[in-house]
């Protein structure tokens, strides 16, 4: 038997101020999506902002539906209208914040949102920087969204032969 383990590198940041501008820029774009969420049922807003490599950038929150597996994520709200609509540029940064939280964490992804993210990640070749944020408090900076779900289900188990 072999031990394993593995190891998940990520910066926190306690200020604002220490991020770089646009980081800054994507979370507090993400903080005012969030005010637009549509969560009746969970009350939880969450917003997610990214930066395409044009330079330009998207928003999206979470979309909650009556028959809960209906809803989306914040994130894969954004992330899929981007993929849908510049499926030829790259996305090089991605904030994630909730309005609220009984946590003094910043939120984190939920798995099928992390699964969706390495996936777009694979496909263009580069990393996504992935921020989370926490009202007035730290943010959490993964220089790769794979950091997130390490051995993560991906296109190599697929392919034929291996
Ligand atoms: N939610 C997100 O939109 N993103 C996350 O990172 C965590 C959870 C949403 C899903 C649901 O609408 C609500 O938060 C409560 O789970």
């Amino acid at each position: 038997m072999n031990k394993k383990s593995v190891h998940i590198e990520y910066a926190e940041f306690t200020s604002l101020n220490e991020l770089a501008e646009m980081d800054v820029t994507l979370i507090n774009k993400a903080l005012h999506i969030a005010k637009l969420s549509y969560s009746p049922y969970s009350k939880f807003p969450v917003g997610a902002a990214l930066l395409l490599d044009n330079g330009e950038i998207f928003a999206g929150n979470n979309q909650e539906n009556i028959a809960y597996p209906s809803g989306t994520c914040a994130e894969r709200t954004v992330l899929n209208y981007v993929h849908a609509n510049f499926p030829d540029h790259k996305i090089k940064a991605i904030a994630i914040t909730a309005l609220k939280s009984a946590s003094s964490e910043p939120v984190t992804p939920c798995g099928f949102c992390r699964q969706v993210m390495v996936e777009m990640e694979q496909t263009q070749g580069e990393k996504i920087k992935v921020l989370l944020h926490k009202i007035d408090g730290s943010t959490y900076v993964f220089e790769s969204a794979l950091s997130l779900l390490p051995l993560a289900f991906a296109d190599a188990y697929l392919k034929p032969g291996t």
